[in-house]
Protein backbone atom coordinates (compact mmCIF):
# COMPACT_ATOMS: atom_id res chain seq x y z
CA UNK A 1 0.00 0.00 0.00
CA UNK A 2 1.50 3.41 -0.73
CA UNK A 3 2.22 5.70 2.04
CA UNK A 4 0.40 8.59 3.10
CA UNK A 5 2.56 11.51 4.51
CA UNK A 6 1.89 14.98 5.68
CA UNK A 7 4.42 17.58 4.75
CA UNK A 8 4.11 20.12 7.83
CA UNK A 9 5.96 23.73 8.59
CA UNK A 10 7.96 26.25 7.02
CA UNK A 11 8.70 25.28 3.98
CA UNK A 12 5.24 25.57 3.06
CA UNK A 13 5.28 29.20 2.75
CA UNK A 14 7.62 29.03 -0.47
CA UNK A 15 6.19 26.03 -1.29
CA UNK A 16 7.24 22.32 -0.67
CA UNK A 17 8.33 22.21 -4.16
CA UNK A 18 11.80 21.40 -4.14
CA UNK A 19 11.79 19.38 -1.15
CA UNK A 20 8.53 17.27 -2.85
CA UNK A 21 10.54 16.81 -6.13
CA UNK A 22 13.39 15.59 -4.23
CA UNK A 23 11.28 13.66 -1.77
CA UNK A 24 9.28 11.75 -4.80
CA UNK A 25 12.86 10.78 -6.24
CA UNK A 26 14.78 9.22 -3.37
CA UNK A 27 11.08 7.26 -2.06
CA UNK A 28 9.09 7.16 -5.15
CA UNK A 29 6.37 4.65 -3.52
CA UNK A 30 5.07 7.40 -1.05
CA UNK A 31 2.57 10.13 -1.30
CA UNK A 32 3.41 13.27 0.05
CA UNK A 33 0.19 15.92 1.26
CA UNK A 34 0.21 19.23 2.92
CA UNK A 35 -2.58 19.94 5.09
CA UNK A 36 -4.37 21.88 2.98
CA UNK A 37 -4.05 19.27 0.40
CA UNK A 38 -4.93 16.64 2.59
CA UNK A 39 -8.03 18.54 3.28
CA UNK A 40 -8.80 18.61 -0.63
CA UNK A 41 -8.07 15.21 -1.36
CA UNK A 42 -10.54 13.10 -0.09
CA UNK A 43 -8.43 11.37 2.40
CA UNK A 44 -8.96 10.64 6.31
CA UNK A 45 -6.43 11.74 8.84
CA UNK A 46 -6.24 8.15 9.71
CA UNK A 47 -4.27 7.52 6.43
CA UNK A 48 -1.39 9.42 7.14
CA UNK A 49 1.19 7.09 8.62
CA UNK A 50 4.11 10.12 9.02
CA UNK A 51 5.19 13.34 8.96
CA UNK A 52 8.07 15.53 7.34
CA UNK A 53 8.27 18.72 9.51
CA UNK A 54 10.36 21.58 9.46
CA UNK A 55 9.34 23.54 12.26
CA UNK A 56 5.58 23.38 12.23
CA UNK A 57 3.55 25.75 13.88
CA UNK A 58 1.83 24.11 17.18
CA UNK A 59 -0.41 22.12 16.92
CA UNK A 60 0.24 20.97 13.27
CA UNK A 61 0.25 17.42 14.31
CA UNK A 62 -2.47 16.79 16.10
CA UNK A 63 -6.00 14.76 14.89
CA UNK A 64 -3.24 12.18 13.05
CA UNK A 65 -4.62 8.75 14.88
CA UNK A 66 -2.18 6.53 12.73
CA UNK A 67 1.08 8.64 13.05
CA UNK A 68 3.91 6.20 13.21
CA UNK A 69 6.85 8.63 12.55
CA UNK A 70 7.23 11.88 12.57
CA UNK A 71 10.91 13.04 10.49
CA UNK A 72 12.10 16.49 11.43
CA UNK A 73 13.97 18.26 8.56
CA UNK A 74 16.12 19.43 10.88
CA UNK A 75 18.66 19.00 13.38
CA UNK A 76 17.33 20.46 16.31
CA UNK A 77 14.46 19.56 17.73
CA UNK A 78 13.77 22.21 20.24
CA UNK A 79 10.62 24.17 19.13
CA UNK A 80 8.99 20.58 17.66
CA UNK A 81 9.23 19.49 21.68
CA UNK A 82 7.75 22.67 22.89
CA UNK A 83 4.32 22.01 20.86
CA UNK A 84 2.57 20.73 23.79
CA UNK A 85 -0.06 19.30 21.36
CA UNK A 86 2.70 16.52 20.11
CA UNK A 87 2.00 13.35 19.84
CA UNK A 88 3.75 12.04 23.08
CA UNK A 89 3.78 8.70 22.05
CA UNK A 90 5.04 8.67 18.38
CA UNK A 91 8.30 8.49 17.47
CA UNK A 92 10.31 11.45 16.24
CA UNK A 93 13.10 11.32 14.24
CA UNK A 94 16.04 14.38 13.98
CA UNK A 95 18.06 15.10 10.68
CA UNK A 96 21.38 13.90 10.76
CA UNK A 97 23.01 14.20 7.32
CA UNK A 98 26.57 14.20 6.89
CA UNK A 99 26.37 17.02 4.55
CA UNK A 100 24.91 19.04 6.95
CA UNK A 101 27.46 18.22 9.36
CA UNK A 102 30.44 18.92 6.83
CA UNK A 103 28.88 22.42 6.64
CA UNK A 104 28.71 22.47 10.41
CA UNK A 105 32.61 22.15 10.30
CA UNK A 106 32.81 24.44 7.40
CA UNK A 107 31.92 27.11 9.35
CA UNK A 108 33.40 26.16 12.69
CA UNK A 109 36.50 26.11 10.47
CA UNK A 110 36.01 29.44 9.51
CA UNK A 111 35.07 30.80 12.63
CA UNK A 112 37.90 29.44 14.44
CA UNK A 113 40.51 30.41 11.81
CA UNK A 114 39.48 34.01 11.91
CA UNK A 115 39.33 34.01 15.73
CA UNK A 116 43.26 32.36 15.62
CA UNK A 117 44.93 34.39 13.31
CA UNK A 118 42.99 37.81 14.37
CA UNK A 119 41.21 38.20 10.90
CA UNK A 120 37.78 39.75 12.92
CA UNK A 121 40.50 42.20 14.23
CA UNK A 122 42.14 43.07 10.87
CA UNK A 123 38.76 43.66 9.33
CA UNK A 124 37.92 45.80 11.75
CA UNK A 125 41.11 47.66 11.63
CA UNK A 126 40.04 48.12 7.66
CA UNK A 127 37.32 50.18 8.50
CA UNK A 128 39.55 52.45 10.81
CA UNK A 129 41.44 52.69 7.83
CA UNK A 130 44.75 51.21 10.48
CA UNK A 131 47.54 48.99 9.01
CA UNK A 132 48.76 47.44 12.05
CA UNK A 133 50.29 43.73 12.25
CA UNK A 134 49.64 41.42 15.39
CA UNK A 135 51.41 38.94 16.75
CA UNK A 136 51.40 35.14 14.47
CA UNK A 137 50.39 32.32 16.16
CA UNK A 138 50.28 28.84 15.47
CA UNK A 139 47.43 26.53 15.48
CA UNK A 140 49.39 24.29 17.85
CA UNK A 141 49.13 27.28 20.45
CA UNK A 142 44.98 27.35 20.20
CA UNK A 143 43.28 25.01 22.55
CA UNK A 144 39.38 24.92 21.13
CA UNK A 145 36.57 23.17 23.18
CA UNK A 146 34.07 21.85 21.60
CA UNK A 147 30.21 21.46 23.28
CA UNK A 148 28.28 19.15 22.62
CA UNK A 149 29.71 15.80 20.77
CA UNK A 150 26.89 14.65 18.23
CA UNK A 151 27.39 14.17 14.53
CA UNK A 152 27.96 17.76 14.21
CA UNK A 153 30.12 18.20 17.10
CA UNK A 154 32.67 15.30 15.71
CA UNK A 155 32.70 16.46 12.53
CA UNK A 156 33.80 20.05 13.78
CA UNK A 157 36.33 18.05 15.91
CA UNK A 158 37.63 16.02 12.94
CA UNK A 159 37.67 18.89 10.96
CA UNK A 160 39.78 21.01 13.35
CA UNK A 161 42.40 18.59 14.77
CA UNK A 162 44.46 17.76 11.42
CA UNK A 163 45.33 21.22 11.28
CA UNK A 164 46.41 21.44 14.54
CA UNK A 165 44.24 22.86 16.88
CA UNK A 166 44.02 21.25 20.22
CA UNK A 167 40.64 20.11 20.64
CA UNK A 168 38.97 19.25 23.84
CA UNK A 169 34.89 17.74 23.05
CA UNK A 170 32.39 18.39 26.07
CA UNK A 171 28.96 16.51 26.83
CA UNK A 172 26.46 16.32 29.42
CA UNK A 173 27.49 13.21 31.14
CA UNK A 174 28.73 14.49 34.47
CA UNK A 175 32.41 15.57 33.26
CA UNK A 176 33.25 18.44 34.94
CA UNK A 177 32.94 21.75 32.88
CA UNK A 178 34.87 24.62 34.64
CA UNK A 179 38.61 22.87 34.38
CA UNK A 180 37.76 22.46 30.33
CA UNK A 181 36.60 26.25 29.58
CA UNK A 182 40.01 27.60 32.24
CA UNK A 183 41.98 25.65 29.61
CA UNK A 184 40.30 26.73 26.48
CA UNK A 185 40.49 30.08 24.37
CA UNK A 186 37.88 29.51 21.68
CA UNK A 187 34.37 27.68 22.62
CA UNK A 188 32.39 25.96 19.57
CA UNK A 189 29.15 25.47 20.68
CA UNK A 190 26.63 22.44 18.91
CA UNK A 191 24.32 21.41 21.69
CA UNK A 192 20.96 20.53 21.63
CA UNK A 193 18.71 23.02 23.28
CA UNK A 194 17.49 21.17 26.20
CA UNK A 195 16.10 22.54 29.67
CA UNK A 196 19.43 21.21 30.98
CA UNK A 197 21.17 23.34 28.31
CA UNK A 198 19.46 26.60 28.17
CA UNK A 199 21.45 29.62 29.28
CA UNK A 200 24.26 27.11 30.09
CA UNK A 201 26.44 30.32 28.56
CA UNK A 202 26.21 32.72 31.14
CA UNK A 203 27.94 34.86 33.32
CA UNK A 204 29.49 32.51 35.29
CA UNK A 205 30.63 30.06 32.60
CA UNK A 206 32.29 32.94 30.25
CA UNK A 207 34.33 33.90 34.05
CA UNK A 208 35.46 30.39 33.82
CA UNK A 209 37.22 31.35 30.82
CA UNK A 210 40.54 32.88 30.34
CA UNK A 211 40.96 36.04 29.65
CA UNK A 212 40.89 37.19 25.61
CA UNK A 213 38.89 34.40 25.24
CA UNK A 214 36.07 33.82 22.27
CA UNK A 215 32.59 32.16 21.67
CA UNK A 216 31.69 30.45 18.61
CA UNK A 217 27.76 29.58 18.97
CA UNK A 218 26.31 27.60 16.05
CA UNK A 219 23.63 25.99 18.39
CA UNK A 220 20.57 28.11 19.93
CA UNK A 221 20.51 31.47 21.14
CA UNK A 222 18.76 30.47 24.09
CA UNK A 223 22.25 28.56 25.35
CA UNK A 224 23.48 31.83 25.87
CA UNK A 225 22.57 34.78 28.31
CA UNK A 226 22.87 37.56 26.32
CA UNK A 227 23.47 39.96 29.16
CA UNK A 228 26.32 38.34 30.36
CA UNK A 229 27.59 37.87 26.94
CA UNK A 230 27.44 41.62 26.28
CA UNK A 231 28.55 42.46 29.40
CA UNK A 232 31.96 40.15 29.00
CA UNK A 233 32.52 41.45 26.07
CA UNK A 234 32.00 45.21 27.10
CA UNK A 235 34.58 44.36 30.10
CA UNK A 236 37.32 43.41 27.68
CA UNK A 237 36.91 39.63 29.24
CA UNK A 238 35.78 38.14 26.01
CA UNK A 239 37.91 38.82 22.54
CA UNK A 240 35.18 38.08 20.37
CA UNK A 241 31.45 36.17 19.46
CA UNK A 242 30.61 34.43 16.59
CA UNK A 243 26.70 34.20 16.49
CA UNK A 244 24.29 32.17 14.23
CA UNK A 245 21.59 32.06 16.23
CA UNK A 246 19.43 34.54 18.46
CA UNK A 247 16.75 34.35 20.88
CA UNK A 248 14.46 35.78 18.72
CA UNK A 249 14.81 35.52 14.84
CA UNK A 250 15.86 37.06 12.60
CA UNK A 251 17.23 39.52 15.28
CA UNK A 252 15.62 42.38 15.70
CA UNK A 253 16.64 45.60 14.27
CA UNK A 254 18.48 47.78 17.22
CA UNK A 255 19.53 44.71 18.75
CA UNK A 256 22.96 45.49 20.02
CA UNK A 257 24.66 42.28 18.36
CA UNK A 258 23.81 43.76 14.93
CA UNK A 259 26.44 46.66 15.28
CA UNK A 260 28.74 45.92 18.52
CA UNK A 261 32.44 45.71 16.88
CA UNK A 262 33.52 42.51 19.13
CA UNK A 263 30.20 40.72 17.43
CA UNK A 264 30.22 38.37 13.98
CA UNK A 265 27.01 37.55 13.40
CA UNK A 266 25.33 35.68 11.03
CA UNK A 267 21.60 35.02 9.56
CA UNK A 268 21.12 31.12 10.96
CA UNK A 269 23.03 30.11 8.20
CA UNK A 270 25.76 27.53 9.96
CA UNK A 271 24.35 24.84 8.17
CA UNK A 272 21.16 24.87 6.17
CA UNK A 273 19.57 21.08 5.71
CA UNK A 274 20.94 20.24 2.37
CA UNK A 275 17.52 18.81 0.28
CA UNK A 276 20.06 16.81 -1.96
CA UNK A 277 21.19 14.51 1.17
CA UNK A 278 18.28 14.96 3.75
CA UNK A 279 15.76 13.77 0.97
CA UNK A 280 17.62 10.43 1.14
CA UNK A 281 18.09 10.29 5.03
CA UNK A 282 14.34 11.07 5.08
CA UNK A 283 13.27 7.80 2.55
CA UNK A 284 15.48 5.74 4.17
CA UNK A 285 13.37 6.38 7.66
CA UNK A 286 10.24 5.97 6.49
CA UNK A 287 11.33 2.89 4.46
CA UNK A 288 12.59 1.20 7.80
CA UNK A 289 8.81 2.40 9.13
CA UNK A 290 7.37 0.50 6.59
CA UNK A 291 9.33 -2.08 6.67
CA UNK A 292 9.19 -3.04 10.03
CA UNK A 293 12.95 -1.75 10.71
CA UNK A 294 14.59 0.43 13.59
CA UNK A 295 14.18 3.81 12.79
CA UNK A 296 17.71 6.31 12.83
CA UNK A 297 18.00 9.49 14.79
CA UNK A 298 14.86 8.68 17.31
CA UNK A 299 15.00 11.60 19.77
CA UNK A 300 14.69 10.42 23.59
CA UNK A 301 11.63 12.75 24.97
CA UNK A 302 13.44 12.66 28.29
CA UNK A 303 16.46 13.79 27.34
CA UNK A 304 14.54 16.31 24.92
CA UNK A 305 17.09 15.26 21.69
C1 LIG B 1 19.02 24.31 12.33
O1 LIG B 1 19.23 25.08 13.21
C2 LIG B 1 18.60 22.94 12.53
O2 LIG B 1 18.24 22.59 13.66
O3 LIG B 1 18.61 22.18 11.58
Amino acid sequence: MTMKILLAGEPEAAGWARWRARLAAALPEAEWYTRAELGASGLAPEDIVAAVVASPPPGSLQGLPKLRLVQSLWAGVDRLLADATLPPDVPLARMVDPMMSAAMAETALWAVLALHRGFFAYQRRQREGLWQAHAQRRAEEVRVLVLGLGAMGQAVRQRLEPLGYRVQGWRRDGTPLEPLLAASEIVVNLLPLTPATRGLLDARFFAALPPGASIVNLARGAHVVDADLLAALEAGHLRHAVLDVFHEEPLPAGRAFWRHPQVTLLPHVAALTDARSAAAVVAANLRALRDGMPLAHLVDRERAY
